[in-house]
């Protein structure tokens, strides 16, 4: 199983690191414009192996013959925020970052399954997939395990309980019609509606859907990479291992929730093919209204990015 992390900035290295400590590949390869930066961490990451106890072997480089023939490709390629940018700012720049890798990857290896990171999310999958010309079930975004995650961590702490106690579960865009569905959310085991006020509730869907911008604003130079590379790296570790397991994820939709032809954050079930299969999920009125007033948001944006990569 060789996997290919692109970009080995904050979060390409810290992916690079998550998957090749959890031990299951044989080779991560990790690639930046950047001379020296590629290779430099992989060589640290390589001498924590006798201290952390893996083996899988992280290969640094400039170019793509290195990457050549990978399993899985993550794509963290790209610029990220600056404090009061909102994701779309980044929109012609990272188009263009995310365009050229697609063209590379798409020669370098052609039965990659891809997953995205690079902001704007939504319209960055639907970028990389148009100029690949992968299948669509190959070529995925991550955005709802990281939205998710945040979600349940402000529920626990409002609701003083573990995050382990808490699921949950968040739709829709990576920004501003990001839909945290809290008709599906459970606090040890009770629904949340009988845990928390409608008040609070709502004051935490709010902060999920700013839970990026919240970070980016304490850091000032750079967005968040700890939650993040752990939602993508929790994605890889299902596509390598086929375990068929269900979670939120930037899929193509065919017609579920209602939406059709266009990149959108819905649960999914992953394995070694991709996506195997968009889940339709019981949400509210208003909940659903929401998920495909989302749609459309990213439908109209991902227009712009059709003249553009
Ligand atoms: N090919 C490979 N790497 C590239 C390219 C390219 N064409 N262009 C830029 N990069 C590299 C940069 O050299 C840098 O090392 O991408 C890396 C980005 O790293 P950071 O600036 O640390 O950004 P990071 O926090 O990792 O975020 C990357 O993920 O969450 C999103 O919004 C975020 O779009 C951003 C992306």
């Amino acid at each position: 199983m060789k996997i290919t992390v692109v970009g080995a900035g904050k979060y390409g290295s810290t992916t690079a690191q998550r998957v090749a400590q959890a031990d299951y590949a044989d080779e991560v390869v990790l690639t930046d414009i950047i001379e020296g930066l590629p290779q430099g961490l992989a060589l640290d990451l390589n001498q924590s192996r006798p201290l952390e106890g893996y083996e899988t072997k992280v290969t640094g480089a400039n170019d793509y013959a290195a990457t050549a023939g990978s399993d899985i490709v993550i794509v963290t390629a790209g610029k990220p925020r600056k404090p009061g940018m909102s994701r779309m700012d980044l929109l012609k720049d990272n188009a263009e970052i995310v365009g050229s890798v697609a063209r590379e990857i798409a020669a370098t290896s052609p039965e990659a399954v891809v997953v995205v990171v690079s902001n704007p999310l939504d319209e960055m999958t639907a970028l990389f997939q148009r100029v690949s010309g992968f299948p669509h079930q190959r070529v995925m975004g991550q955005a709802g395990m990281l939205d998710t995650a945040r979600f349940c961590d402000k529920i626990a702490e409002r609701a003083g309980v573990s995050p382990l106690a808490v699921e949950a579960l968040t739709l829709g865009s990576h920004g501003d019609t990001m839909v945290p569905v809290p008709s599906l959310a459970t606090v040890a085991g009770k629904p949340l509606q009988e845990v928390l006020s409608a008040g609070d509730i709502e004051e935490i869907v709010q902060a999920t859907r700013d839970g990026g911008a919240e970070v980016v604003a304490l850091l000032k130079a750079g967005s968040a990479y700890y939650a993040p590379s752990s939602a993508a790296a929790k994605m890889v570790a299902s596509i390598a291992k086929d375990t068929g397991d269900r979670m939120p994820v930037c899929a193509w939709t065919t017609g579920e929730y209602g939406v059709s032809d266009v990149y959108l954050g819905v649960p999914a079930v992953l394995g070694r093919a991709g996506v195997l299969q968009v889940v339709e999920l019981d949400l509210t009125e208003e909940e659903l209204a929401n998920l495909r007033e989302a749609a459309e948001a990213v439908r109209s944006k991902q227009a712009d990015v059709d003249s553009l990569g």
